[in-house]
């Protein structure tokens, strides 16, 4: 009888440091949930009082190039490019707070899903072209209509295309692909570059990650990890998939994503 009621006055004893140990956790969880959100709001807080001194950086670099020797046009020419590099990189940061805010919303309309590459191709050649890059696009299919944010969905194909020419020397090549397999419209971007490490495919898609077992230093400089896990994130919420496939480093890589086609 003495042994049960000790036993229950331990019992109490341990529920009681539980309850303890539980109100703390749930504390120190709302500290994190409150910190997360302080930080998610800082960061849209700076970028939008980055962008805006940026844009005027910009016009006004843009405006002096016309009044100019070729000399001064040519520093010029170097900030309008500088500032667009850390424009995208402002926009990149956006995307992230938005996405861990949880407010990436797409705006879905109803569209012809090769006309997003259309849209952006003429940008696409011009950054192909000053690489020396060969960019090729083989027949896009027709009339695939897909219910997506068309927007959105360029971005992504922009940041497969950009990477690509990015990470492909000089001379190569670069091959665009539309497919139509089964109920998915597929994408492929086919490249002659760097490769991938077969333990890195996957990891690539993380934010912030830059493959390791590359080598060369100043290609991992011009970015920040961030683009793929955005286009994931965002094929993700159109319920696609993406990935990337590589026969390992030097020997080229293919990034392909699918979206169910339908509305
Ligand atoms: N076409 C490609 N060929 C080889 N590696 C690539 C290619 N595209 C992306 N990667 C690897 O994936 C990493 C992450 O890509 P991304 O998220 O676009 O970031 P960033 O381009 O800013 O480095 C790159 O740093 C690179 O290591
Ligand atoms: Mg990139």
């Amino acid at each position: 009888m003495e042994r049960i009621t000790l036993a229950q006055g331990q019992l109490f004893q341990r529920k009681r440091e539980l309850e303890e140990m539980s109100e703390k956790l749930s504390l120190s969880n709302q500290e994190l949930s409150r910190l997360n959100d302080m930080k998610s709001k800082f960061l849209s807080m700076v970028v939008h009082d980055v962008r805006t001194p940026l844009a005027s950086i910009r016009g006004f670099s843009e405006l002096m190039t016309k009044r100019v020797g070729a000399k001064e046009a040519a520093y010029l020419k170097n900030i309008v490019s500088s500032t667009d590099q850390l424009g995208r990189l402002i926009s990149d940061l956006t995307d992230l707070a938005m996405i861990e805010a949880g407010k990436l919303k797409m705006e879905k309309s109803v569209f012809n899903f090769p006309e997003l590459a259309m849209d952006v191709l003429p940008g696409l050649l011009i950054n192909a072209q000053k690489k020396g890059v060969e960019l090729l696009l083989h027949e896009l299919p027709d009339g695939v209509m897909v219910e997506g944010d068309k927007f959105r969905l360029s971005q992504v194909f922009m940041n497969l295309v950009n990477n690509a020419i990015k990470f492909t020397p000089a001379g190569k090549r670069v091959e665009i692909s539309f497919k139509r397999e089964g109920r998915n419209i597929d994408v492929l971007v086919k490249d002659s570059g760097i490769g991938i490490h077969p333990s890195e495919t996957k990891k690539i898609f993380e934010k912030f990650y830059q493959a390791k077992y590359q080598k060369d230093e100043k290609l991992r400089k011009q970015g920040w990890g961030l683009g793929l896990s955005i286009a994931q994130e965002i094929v993700h919420s159109h319920k696609g998939e993406i990935g990337a496939n590589s026969p390992g480093l030097g020997k080229g890589s293919t990034f392909w994503f699918k979206i169910p086609v339908g509305v």
